[in-house]
């Protein structure tokens, strides 16, 4: 099986910093509870910075990082569940911005799990001769979706994106990923589209909008999405060490979606790993969605700490239901 490299990593967060206390303000809740129920301590929010502004910056210098000028890239895969425009994708927005001309864009919205299901979008293309570089690009803006009247959920998410660049490699990779669309009501936010005038019939709420969910923002029954990425996330970091012939004892690094700090316990108790593998950037991110995974690889990569040929597992899950797990050589 053809492998990858990473060539740069990068990422952007907004300067501004919200705290746990912050929510005080307005929400009946704590930054003890928060802390000790989801291992977040602050988060970034965006003012002026939209997803795709965000997205571009990391874009930037993930291509600086890579020492690799826009017009190599010949693909541009961006993720995210939180695009500014229905029409044009965030791919196309940010290739004009950073001059990738040469580059094919493509967006893909698989929630949580995007980045891990676009690293492995990415691999299958190098795999053809006509793509020699593949730019990554995950941004999300959770702030303009969450609802700041559900401290059950509002509390949890950031704003930040994560870009990396991708080549081929005669190098260990193996991937595990899948969804459970029966699961699709248990997380979701919802386009809200006009009626035409020539709409007659009145409006029938389908499986999904049945849940007691206001227009907009973000619903989620944090209880099933949460036995769901228990199981989910240590079941595709085994699976793709079963591909890999390798036992997760032989991983360096697991880089989780950072959802909660006591999924992640859980996952590495039940993979035998402890948890210093596990590279954790949740207390100052809080859940940045399909940019979660390439903000902590890019903090990896620069904390002086992860070193080329050391063994990487990349594991995330979300809405949809969505699972993906990756493990390759860095
Ligand atoms: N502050 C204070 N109390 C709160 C807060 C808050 N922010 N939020 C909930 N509570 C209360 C609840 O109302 C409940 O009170 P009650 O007992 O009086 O009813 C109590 O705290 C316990 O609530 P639980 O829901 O049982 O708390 P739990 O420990 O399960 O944590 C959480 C909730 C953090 C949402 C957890 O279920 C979770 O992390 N779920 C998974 C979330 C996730 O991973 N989502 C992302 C997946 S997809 C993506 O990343 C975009």
């Amino acid at each position: 099986m053809i492998g990858i490299r990473i060539c740069g990593t990068g990422s952007y967060l907004p300067d501004n910093v919200v705290t746990n206390e912050a929510f005080t303000a307005f929400l009946d809740t704590s930054d003890e509870w928060i802390r000790t129920r989801t291992g977040i301590v602050s988060r970034h929010i965006a003012d002026s910075d939209t997803t795709w502004s965000m997205g571009a910056k990391a874009a930037q210098r993930a291509l600086t990082d890579a020492n690799c000028a826009p017009e190599e890239i010949d693909l541009l895969l961006a993720t995210s569940v939180t695009p500014d425009y229905y029409t044009p994708s965030i791919s196309c927005v940010v290739q004009g911005e950073i001059g990738a001309k040469n580059a094919a864009c493509i967006d893909l919205n698989c929630a949580c799990a995007g980045f891990v299901y676009a690293l492995d979008m990415a691999r299958r293309y190098l795999a053809c001769d006509d793509v020699n570089k593949v730019l990554i690009v995950s941004s999300e803006r959770l702030s303009g979706i969450s609802d700041y009247e559900d401290r059950s959920t509002c509390v949890l998410f950031g704003d930040g994106a994560g870009a990396c660049v991708v080549e081929a490699a005669d190098a260990l990779y193996a991937f595990d990923m899948g969804a459970d669309g029966t699961g699709a009501h248990l997380m979701f936010g919802r386009h809200v589209l006009h009626r035409s005038p020539f709409s007659k019939a009145p409006f029938v709420p389908n499986k999904i909008l049945e849940n007691p969910s206001k227009d907009h923002v973000l619903y989620m029954d944090g209880h099933k999405v949460y036995k769901f990425a228990t199981q989910a996330m240590p079941l595709s970091v085994e699976n793709a060490c079963k591909k890999a012939g390798l036992s997760p004892e032989a991983l360096d690094w697991i880089i989780p979606h950072q959802a909660n700090v006591r999924i992640v316990q859980t996952a590495m108790k039940r993979l035998g790993l402890p948890m210093e593998k596990a590279w954790l950037s949740i207390d100052h991110c809080g859940n940045t969605s399909s940019a979660s995974i390439p903000m902590a690889l890019d903090e990896l990569a620069h904390s002086g700490k992860l070193h080329r040929g050391q063994t990487i597992a990349v594991t995330g899950f979300g809405a949809g239901l969505t699972y993906a797990g990756a493990v390759f050589a860095y």
